[in-house]
This record gives structure tokens, C-alpha cells and sequence, in this order.
């Protein structure tokens, strides 16, 4: 059955490559994280220097752990997915091979020209016209792999990961290309084509779908290939993915004005971002019970599995910040949570909770097959860093619901006479011992990844590429 199959049956030179940048940018990302956490409590850490100060160095963390961290584990997960599911090589590895170093080039060019000070200013968009020029190139290229791999597959169906998977390619190249639309006026300034409130619609319809496909779609691909793999159960419902992919693509795109309540956009379009908010949860939710269930008849298995746990719990984040989400898109709760730490907690139950967690399951799962191992090196450090990143999550939230619900409350009360009860600073100082746990609970997080940077170095270092060509051919007749 399987002497027809090549031993270089797929290509998993390019998913080694981006599994370990994964762990890479992810200890840079989240440590700069921790950094930044750090400097909103002892604000000395700007060292006075204009590349160091917390407005630089923010984005710098948000590009590195959603586009160098996240990026990476959806390039190598879905490189390593669609191959399998479709029981065929990629279509070309010199389009792979540039996909991975001009995404890594892309990153490199944001860790220099961010702390440098260039930026569009349109947040999650920030890099300069050269590098969103090169980055659509990239992203073109990244398509045209995965479609042109799905078009030769050697199966009748595409597994239902790669429909999430597609879904994300298409639109977050759609919503780049739109948002960045510009005017250059030097080689690193340009202009947004749009002007005034319809600029900020079209910044927040890419805002709120970089969330929508990037750190949620292209995630879910992942949560349906690595769910059913690691439990070894079948997916609980295909007919339920097919409707919550369909439900999820159609209601998402449409919750972008959420982000701008109570401001010049016009009040319709206010109202009918918050309508489509709420109605979003019900997609949201049937993926994640779908997820969950596909566990039913395997739950003793997270008493052992500590991958499994990752994978489990990464959706009930998944469950908890879809939850808040819709909630605080109504506006009167809108009107307390924005601007405050609410969000940030809100942010970072997804980003921490729901896309690092599946992404390091997934990881630990994917990485001894790809290097030839019959598992990573070590089971209990997998353990150790499922406790230090769940902690770490829970401390992040936790202070970040505390900070925000005071800072909102504070803001808003007024003395009889109509003048305002705290200053802006009292709030400040309030929000303090927040920060210090929010900074703990980030180090909790962070270290976790020294952990896996280890268990990975030590599994690599034994690695086998005869056997992972060997596991290669046995996956081609495995496979879905
Ligand atoms: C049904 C799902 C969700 C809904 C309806 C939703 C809704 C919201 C709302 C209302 C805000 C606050 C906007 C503001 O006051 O400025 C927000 C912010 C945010 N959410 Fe969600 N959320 C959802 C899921 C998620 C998930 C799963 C993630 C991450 C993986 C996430 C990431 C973010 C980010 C990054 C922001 C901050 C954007 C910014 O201001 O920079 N959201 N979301
Ligand atoms: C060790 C882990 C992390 C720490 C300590 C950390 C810390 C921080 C801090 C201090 C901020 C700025 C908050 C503010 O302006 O008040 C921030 C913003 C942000 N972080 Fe993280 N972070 C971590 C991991 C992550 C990860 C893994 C992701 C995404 C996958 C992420 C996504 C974001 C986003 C999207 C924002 C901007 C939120 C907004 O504008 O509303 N972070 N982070």
C-alpha cells in the first residue's frame, strides 16, 4: 500500500524552518511583552531614549507576536496540514523556501524601522510602504503554495482545517492590501489613501478581521487538524464545521465598527457592528464545542496528555474571550470598558490563552514528527509549561479585569456638583498593583517558552531525518 510513496513525500524543510522561528520570535515577542509590562511599572525602563520608550517599542511587540510568533505557527502548521490532508507535496519548495525568508525579512525590517520611529500609525499596520510592498508579495506567494498544493491533492475531499486555513489566506491578504492603501511621500512615509471617519472604518474592518482571520480563523484550522490528532478521536460533528466555518466568514467581516463607538462614525453603522457582535458568538461557540466534544469518550487522556491540555484549554480561552467579546461590544458596556485595561485583559485572554496555547500544543505535537522523534525530549517539561503559561494567563486577565473595571468606574464618577471625583492620575495609581501582577503573570508566560526552547533544542539535537522521512510515507497512507 504504501511502496508507491516517495521518502520525500512532503516537503517538511520549511515547516522545521518555521516551527523553530516559532518558538524564536515568540521568546523575543513575549519578552519584550514583559518588558513593556515592566516599564508601565517602574516607567526609569525607557532609559530616557527615544527607540526605547513604551510608544516604540509597543508595536514592536504586537508585530513580533501576532505576525512573527502567530504567523510562523500558522505557516508551519498549515504547510504541515495541507500536505498530509491532501497526501501530497507541496506544489513548489523554491515558492516555500521564499515565503519563509522573505517573511522572516519582513520581521527584520519591523524590529529595525519600528524602534526607529516609522510607522503608518494605523495600528497592526504599522510597517512603512516598502515592507507592506514586500509583505504582499510574500503573502501572494504563500497562497498560490497552499492553493496550488490543495489543487494537486491525491484526496477527493479538502479536509474541513484547510477551508480555515484558505479562508485566512484570502482575506488577510484582501484586508492588507485595502488598509494599505497610501500615498509615498519619502521611502519611509506615506499617507493613507482614505481620509478622516472613512479611515478609520477601513481601519477597523481590518483591525477587527486581523483578529477575525488571523488570530481566530487561521487558529481554528489549526484546532481542527491538532484536536482530533492528538485525542486520536475523530472530529464530534464535520456537518457542524462546515456550518460554523460558513457562519463564522460570513458574520465576522461585518463586527469591525465595534472598535469605534461613540466616535464620528455614523451612529447606524455603530449599532449594527454591535448587532453583528452578538450574533458572532453563536459561530464562535459551536466551534469550540465541536472542539471540545471531539474530546467526549477521551477526557481521561488529560489526566496524562499534558499537550492535550493545551490544546483543551486553549479552547475554553477560546470560549471565555469570545464570550467578553460580544459583550463588550454593546455600548453602554463599551462606554466602560474602552480605553481601559479591560481590553487589554480582553486582548490577551485571546492572544495568551486561545492563540499561544493551541499554537505551543500544536507545536509539541508537530515538531517530533517533522525531526524524526518518537516524542518531544521531555514530557514533564511540557507539564511544567502548562502550568507556568496557564498561571501566567490567568494573572494577566485576572489584574487586567481589576485595573479596567476601576479605571473605567473612576473616570465616569462625578462629585453633585458635576465636576470630576478622581483625577486622572488617582486612577494611575490605582491601577498599579495591577501592573505589577500583569508584569508577573507575563514572566510566568514567557518563561514558559525558555521551557519549550530547551525540550525543542534537546529533541532536535537527537533528531533523526532518515525516520522522518520514514514517518513522512506512513503519514501519506495515515492520513485523513
Ligand atoms: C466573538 C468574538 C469577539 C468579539 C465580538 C470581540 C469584540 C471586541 C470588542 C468589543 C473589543 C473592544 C473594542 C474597543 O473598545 O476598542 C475588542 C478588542 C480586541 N479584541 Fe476582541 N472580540 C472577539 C474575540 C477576540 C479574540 C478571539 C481575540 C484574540 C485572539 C480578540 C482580540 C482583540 C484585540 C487584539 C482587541 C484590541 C483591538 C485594539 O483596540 O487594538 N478578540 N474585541
Ligand atoms: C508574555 C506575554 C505577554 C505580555 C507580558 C504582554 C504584554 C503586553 C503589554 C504590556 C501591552 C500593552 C498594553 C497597554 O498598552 O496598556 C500589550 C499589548 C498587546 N499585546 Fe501583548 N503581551 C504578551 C503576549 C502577547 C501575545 C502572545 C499576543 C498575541 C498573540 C499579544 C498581543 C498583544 C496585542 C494585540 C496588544 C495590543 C492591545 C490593544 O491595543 O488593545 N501579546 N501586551
Amino acid at each position: 500500500m504504501s511502496t508507491a510513496i516517495s521518502p520525500t513525500a512532503y516537503n517538511y524543510k520549511v515547516v522545521r524552518q518555521f516551527a523553530i522561528m516559532t518558538v524564536v520570535w515568540g521568546i523575543l515577542g513575549m519578552g519584550l511583552g514583559v518588558f513593556i509590562a515592566s516599564q508601565l511599572v517602574w516607567p526609569e525602563l525607557n532609559f530616557g531614549l527615544p527607540w526605547t520608550t513604551f510608544g516604540r517599542l509597543r508595536p514592536l511587540h504586537t508585530n513580533l507576536v501576532i505576525f512573527a510568533f502567530g504567523g510562523c505557527a500558522l505557516f508551519a502548521t498549515s504547510y504541515y496540514v495541507v500536505q498530509r490532508t491532501c497526501q501530497t507535496r507541496l506544489i513548489s519548495d523554491s515558492m516555500a523556501a521564499f515565503h519563509f525568508w522573505g517573511w522572516q525579512a519582513v520581521i527584520v525590517g519591523a524590529i529595525v524601522t519600528l524602534p526607529l520611529g516609522y510607522t503608518t500609525t494605523k495600528e497592526y499596520a504599522e510597517l512603512e510602504w516598502p515592507l507592506a510592498i514586500l509583505l504582499a508579495i510574500v503573502w501572494v506567494t504563500y497562497g498560490l503554495v497552499f492553493f496550488g498544493t490543495i489543487v494537486k491533492r491525491k484526496t477527493k475531499h479538502i479536509y474541513v482545517g484547510n477551508w480555515f486555513y484558505g479562508a485566512f489566506i484570502i482575506v488577510t491578504a484582501m484586508l492588507h492590501i485595502v488598509n494599505h492603501a497610501s500615498l509615498p511621500v519619502s521611502f519611509f512615509k506615506s499617507y493613507s489613501a482614505y481620509a478622516g471617519a472613512t479611515d478609520a472604518m477601513i481601519q477597523w474592518w481590518y483591525g477587527h478581521n486581523a483578529v477575525g482571520f488571523f488570530l481566530t480563523t487561521g487558529f481554528l484550522g489549526m484546532m481542527y487538524y491538532f484536536v482530533p490528532k492528538q485525542a486520536e478521536r475523530p472530529i464530534y460533528s464535520y456537518r457542524l464545521s462546515i456550518v460554523h466555518f460558513w457562519a463564522l466568514i460570513t458574520l465576522y467581516i461585518w463586527a469591525g465598527p465595534h472598535h469605534l463607538h461613540y466616535t464620528a462614525l455614523p451612529d447606524w453603522a455603530q449599532s449594527l457592528g454591535m448587532a453583528m457582535s452578538i450574533i458572532l458568538l453563536a459561530p464562535s461557540w459551536g466551534g469550540m464545542i465541536n472542539g471540545m466534544m471531539t474530546l467526549s469518550g477521551a477526557w481521561h487522556k488529560l489526566r496524562t496528555d499534558p499537550i492535550l491540555r493545551f490544546l483543551v484549554v486553549s479552547l475554553a480561552f477560546y470560549g471565555m474571550s469570545t464570550f467578553e467579546g460580544p459583550m463588550m461590544a454593546i455600548k453602554t458596556v463599551n462606554s466602560l470598558s474602552h480605553y481601559t485595561d479591560w481590553t487589554i485583559g480582553h486582548v490577551h485572554a485571546g492572544a495568551l490563552g486561545w492563540v499561544a496555547m493551541i499554537s505551543i500544543g500544536a507545536l509539541y505535537h508537530m515538531i517530533p514528527k517533522v525531526f524524526g522523534r518518537p516524542q518531544m525530549h521531555s514530557i514533564g517539561l511540557i507539564n511544567t509549561h502548562f502550568w507556568l503559561a496557564t498561571i501566567g494567563t490567568v494573572l494577566y486577565i485576572a489584574s487586567m479585569w481589576v485595573n479596567g473595571i476601576t479605571q473605567g468606574l473612576m473616570w465616569r464618577a462625578i462629585n453633585d456638583d458635576g465636576t470630576l471625583t478622581y483625577s486622572f492620575v488617582e486612577a494611575l495609581q490605582a491601577s498599579h498593583p495591577g501592573f505589577i501582577v500583569r508584569a508577573l503573570g507575563g514572566a510566568f508566560f514567557a518563561s514558559g517558552m525558555l521551557f519549550m526552547a530547551y525540550n525543542v533544542f534537546r529533541t532536535v539535537r537527537a533528531s533523526n531525518p532518515a525516520e522522518a522521512e520514514a514517518a513522512a510515507q506512513i503519514a501519506v497512507v495515515g492520513a485523513h
